[in-house]
């Protein structure tokens, strides 16, 4: 059966207010009325709060119906208001509708009563679920402006990553490992790396945002977060990981993970009050045949209710005050887990606290993915012919020294049509190589290369971009990952990158 609807009736004849409420049962309607007989009991009562709907005799002694409405509708502006009376001039009436009432029956037509209460209750439903819509477009909207912009700024910031990272790389090869201001340089890069990780973050809700799924093994994602997670956690918060033994294989792309672990673990962190313990777990099972990886993240704190579980993955749902919480953290976890064809579980409850499980189909049988393992710092030489065309100067500039002093014979360009007069120039002894920004100026990358294949077949091509992968493939061009090195890069992943193009070493 459902709930009763709670009517606050202002009402000073018993003989009356019992009639009415009896009127209202033989109607079938399901009614908890609390009665009250003047303005003081009417307001006080209103404020309590937990009403679904007013009903008020609009001539009470000492009583101004109109101003009773107009204090209603300013404490409770969204409850319905109906004005039951024995007497209401057509004046009266009119003026009534005019602030807000509802509807208003006479008392000698009860029979009219129920039908008018069913009315405003589903009209009232209806502008509150309108309300919450719109509200939630209106959220929509401000992620969806904010997730352009991030994609609009990610190409130019991760050229400022590139050049940091670069020189940063340089200045440890030039002090030597073990020096005190070696390890200063190397924090700049680490800062560098954590900055980019939080590109992608940002980059979640934005079109551009691509995903690298490569051979992951879990418990290196879970161990490299530890130090991230430790820094966003206050000092009455524990975090305990234990990672299973040997290694738990899974494709995914890793910022998707850390993403999951992190929304979770800043739940787990909003739900202990005082002290706590947040305990990250990694493992494997079998189900249903099937071979999964899975990692817990497990909270001492505040836990949930019944029906806080029942919405906690609805997009926007949260029970944060305004402004701390977007409530789209566990339904981005859960959109995350789906596109890894996972699964993601709570269990929680009031005493002990929430455990929160994802299941990740684990690789069988798969080597693990090269592209993440940290590169060597070591820069390799060579001394081919190489085209850099990068419209960001600072940053070509920095590649070509850096290529240069490794002993390649640089060419540069600031544009595709610049790339294409350079190779016209060099027809006798043209580069071997052209790296190239995908989103060059003039004539694209793409297109610049594709013409300047046109005219040497043998040319192999190196593609940098600080987009992702989708836009990439936006632009018009089959993308496999091996041609695209991704920024922010380091040098000696750039050189890395050219010399299994150029198998040939010197
Ligand atoms: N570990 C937890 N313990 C208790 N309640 C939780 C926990 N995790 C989630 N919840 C509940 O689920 C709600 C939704 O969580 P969700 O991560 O989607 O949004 P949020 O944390 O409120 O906001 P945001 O993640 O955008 O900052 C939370 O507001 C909270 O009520
Ligand atoms: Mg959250």
């Amino acid at each position: 059966m459902s709930r009763a609807i709670r009517i606050l009736h202002l009402e000073d004849d018993l003989l009356d207010a019992e009639l009415i409420a009896r009127r209202l049962e033989e109607d079938g309607m399901n009614c908890q009325i609390e009665r009250v007989d003047s303005e003081a009991g009417f307001l006080t009562a209103l404020q309590h709060g937990g009403v679904d709907l007013v009903l008020a005799d609009f001539s009470l002694p000492g009583c101004d119906g109109l101003e009773v409405l107009q204090l209603a509708k300013r404490v409770a502006p969204d409850i319905p208001f109906l004005i039951v009376s024995g007497v209401i001039g057509e004046e009266a009436a009119v003026d009534s509708l005019r602030n807000g009432a509802t509807d208003y029956i006479l008392k000698d037509r009860l029979s009219r009563l129920a039908p008018a209460v069913r009315r405003a209750l589903d009209e009232a439903g209806l502008r509150r679920h309108t309300k919450s819509l719109g509200d939630q477009l209106t959220r929509a909207q401000k992620l969806e402006i904010f997730g352009e912009l991030a994609g609009g700024v990610a190409h130019d910031y991760n050229n400022i990553l590139t050049i940091i990272m670069a020189n940063s790389g340089l200045l440890m090869a030039g002090l030597g490992e073990g020096t005190r201001l070696h390890k200063h340089a190397s924090q700049i890069e680490y800062a560098c790396a954590q900055a980019a990780t939080l590109t992608r973050q940002l980059l979640i809700f934005s079109r551009d945002r691509g995903r690298d799924a490569t051979v992951l093994d879990l418990n290196g994602v879970a161990k490299n977060a530890e130090s991230m997670l430790l820094r966003l956690l206050p000092e009455n918060v524990e975090l305990v990981v234990t990672l299973a033994s040997g290694s738990l294989a899974v494709v995914a792309d890793r910022g998707d993970i850390e993403q999951v672990l992190i929304n979770l673990v800043l739940n787990a962190r909003d739900a202990i009050h005082s002290h706590g313990t947040i305990r990250v777990k990694t493992g494997s099972v079998k189900k249903g045949g099937k071979n999964f990886v899975f990692f817990n993240v497990e909270d001492d704190g505040s836990g949930m209710t019944r029906e806080v579980k029942a919405r906690l993955f609805e997009p926007f749902f949260t029970t944060k005050p305004e402004g701390s919480g977007t409530g789209l953290g566990l339904a981005t976890c859960r959109r995350l887990v789906q596109s890894m064809h996972g699964r993601i579980t709570v269990e929680s409850n009031t005493k002990s606290g929430t455990r929160f499980r994802v299941f990740l189909p684990m690789a069988e049988g798969a080597e693990f993915s090269q592209v993440h393992a940290p590169a060597s710092a070591e820069m390799l030489q060579g001394s081919e012919k190489i085209l850099i065309a990068e419209d960001n100067h600072m940053l070509r500039d920095m590649m070509a020294t850096q290529l240069e002093e490794l002993g390649y014979e640089v060419l540069q360009a600031s544009n595709g049509m610049e790339g294409l007069e350079i190779f016209a120039n060099h027809k006798s002894k043209p580069p071997v190589l052209v790296i190239a920004d995908v989103a060059l100026p003039l004539i694209g990358g793409r297109e610049m290369t594709r013409m300047l294949m046109k005219a040497s077949p043998d040319l192999r091509v190196l593609y940098t971009s600080g987009h992702t992968d989708q836009t990439i493939a936006g632009l018009g061009f089959p993308l496999s990952l091996g041609d695209v090195l991704r920024k922010p890069f380091t040098l000696s992943e750039l050189t890395h990158r050219i010399r299994k193009i150029l198998p040939s070493a010197k």
